[in-house]
């Protein structure tokens, strides 16, 4: 039987750290101001969120996500033992690509110099979920036998579109840049225990509006009707969130996924390495694993160090212990994923 497989984990976020006092003093651009630009406090921000610090690409210099993507798919393909060149399928989930079109995956493509080569290129646009989609894709694929080596990323720049004012501050807290990445491949085994066992996305499109960010608005015009100078009324260039309804109902989908998860496989936590939750807010994960009976000395969370970096907190959770030396090749983990659309969805599979 042909089960698909990580043969690699790598990932990556910029040098700069940016801690919650820091925060305080940012411009629009993210430089450092003398004076605080937003009211907000580390205490309020640890308290509310469990975030310390969160990394973002230096301020004046030019970054793209694709950029981001390209140095943690360098890392994912070295502990795979491969070159950019075996790839024949990319897959980059983001909700800050490069440019509105095209997708960053052709972008990171043309990075990793692999634009000549056979190579399907993906984004998909699933926010906070778009790892473990993209895991069921490339699974799928992989089983299909339609590619044989599949470079799934999940990469943001989030600190280029945050409102640095207080009236962005429930938001602008919770984000932070990253990337992190797999390499994926079929192995044929008889073991139902191998690679991938497990994924499963879900949606519901009624909580589009809890959580958007809209700059463009095909309905209204090509381009949404505003003023860029006009920072103070217009919401239209950053994020909006109702933050409470996106709590609970990660939650509740979250702990519903999980278990979901466990029925289909067959599997009890004691079977399970990891819990490896998405990283929004260290209070839905501690909720979640309350809730869902999870044993908590067996969930991993980064979201301390790193903020939220949608797309990327999973293979970038991963990655972080296993460079610690706590996750091991060969791992069972289950992931639970929560994002804007609603989307969210788990998977199970060895690292
Ligand atoms: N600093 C200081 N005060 C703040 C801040 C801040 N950064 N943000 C909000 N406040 C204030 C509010 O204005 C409010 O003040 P008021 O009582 O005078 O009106 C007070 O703090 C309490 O605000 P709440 O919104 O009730 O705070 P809550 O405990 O709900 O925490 C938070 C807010 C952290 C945003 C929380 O709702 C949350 O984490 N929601 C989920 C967010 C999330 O998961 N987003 C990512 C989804 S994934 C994706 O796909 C991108």
């Amino acid at each position: 039987m042909i089960r698909a497989k990580i043969l690699g984990l790598g990932s990556y976020v910029p040098d700069r750290v940016v801690t919650n006092d820091e925060l305080r003093f940012l411009n629009p651009k993210h430089e450092r101001q003398t004076e605080p630009q937003m009211d907000t406090s580390d205490e309020w921000i640890r308290k509310r969120t469990g975030i310390q610090e969160r990394r973002y690409v230096p301020a004046g210099e030019t970054w793209r996500t694709s950029d981001l993507g390209k140095l943690a798919a360098e890392r994912a393909l070295e502990d795979a033992g491969l070159e950019a060149k075996d790839i024949d399928c990319i897959i980059f989930g983001t909700l800050s690509p490069d440019i509105h079109f095209p997708g960053s995956a052709v972008f990171m493509q043309e990075k990793l110099g692999i634009n000549s080569h056979y190579c399907a290129c993906y984004d998909i646009r699933q926010q906070c979920s778009g790892f473990v989609y993209g895991l069921e894709m490339a699974d799928a694929f992989i089983k299909a036998g339609k590619y044989k080596r599949v470079l799934l990323v999940g990469a943001e720049i989030h600190s280029h579109s945050l409102d640095y004012t207080t009236r962005g501050r429930d938001v602008t807290v919770l984000f932070g840049d990253g990337a992190g990445a797999v390499v994926m491949g079929p192995v044929e085994t008889t073991d139902p225990r191998e690679g991938v066992l497990y994924t499963r996305g879900h949606a519901d499109g009624s909580g589009a509006w809890g959580l958007y960010l809209k700059i463009f608005d095909i309905g209204v015009h090509g381009m949404v009707d505003y003023d860029p100078k006009d920072r103070e009324v217009n919401s239209t260039l950053y994020p909006q969130m109702k933050g409470k309804a996106v709590f609970m109902n990660a939650v509740k989908q979250m702990v519903a996924a999980s278990k979901e998860a466990l029925a289909a496989t067959g599997l009890s936590w004691d079977d399970i390495d990891w819990f490896v939750p998405h990283q929004a807010n260290l209070r839905i994960n501690e909720t979640v694993v309350q809730y869902g009976k999870i044993p908590p000395e067996k969930a991993l969370n980064t979201i301390m160090f790193y903020g939220n970096t949608t797309a990327a907190t999973v293979p970038l959770t991963i990655d972080h212990y296993r460079q610690e030396g706590k996750v091991k090749k060969g791992d069972l983990v289950l992931s639970t994923v929560f994002g804007a659309g609603f989307t969210w969805g788990s998977a199970v599979f060895r690292v």
